[in-house]
């Protein structure tokens, strides 16, 4: 019992630590993922000599979709009375960014190039859009 008495105020001090320090949320740290394969993407994308090594980005970036999309923003905390309206729109969004993911993944599978690289920069607006709606500074 007493090692319990000392564990409680242990375990509470790493935790308000942890929210102290910034550290990531689950959200972030799916948002890391996508953003390597994202990266590594950029420069692969429009080389049809990697396209396997391309798809497996883009089923790294799809997982991280599918995984975000079910998740909450920090920022839906602030929205009180239109959190619901905030997380409609959120998700509304981000299922339009999967579906050019999909459009990404058939364009590099049938060796389409410029309809790669077209999907590739679609999905950058998109993040530029989403951080600037969703994601607090
Ligand atoms: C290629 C696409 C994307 C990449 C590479 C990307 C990358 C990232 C990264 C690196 C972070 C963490 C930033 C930090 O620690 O401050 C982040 C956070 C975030 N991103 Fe994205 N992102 C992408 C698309 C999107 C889209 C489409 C949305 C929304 C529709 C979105 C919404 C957010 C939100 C809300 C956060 C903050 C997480 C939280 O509130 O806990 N991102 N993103």
């Amino acid at each position: 019992m007493k090692v319990l008495k000392n564990f409680i105020p242990f375990a509470a001090v790493l935790c308000l630590g942890g929210v102290a320090l910034g550290e990531d949320t689950p959200m972030e740290k799916e948002m890391g993922v996508m953003n390597t394969a994202y990266k590594a993407l950029k420069k692969s994308v429009e080389d049809p000599a990697q396209k396997a090594e391309n798809l497996k980005l883009i089923a790294d970036i799809k997982k991280t979709t599918e995984s975000t999309a079910k998740m909450e923003p920090k920022m839906a905390a602030d929205q009180g009375a239109k959190k619901a309206e905030f997380l409609a729109k959120y998700k509304s969004e981000m299922a339009e960014f999967g579906k050019v993911v999909d459009a990404l993944e058939a364009a590099v599978k049938s060796g389409d190039t410029a309809a790669a690289k077209a999907a590739f920069v679609k999905l950058g607006e998109l993040k530029k859009k989403g951080h600037e709606e969703f994601k607090k500074d």
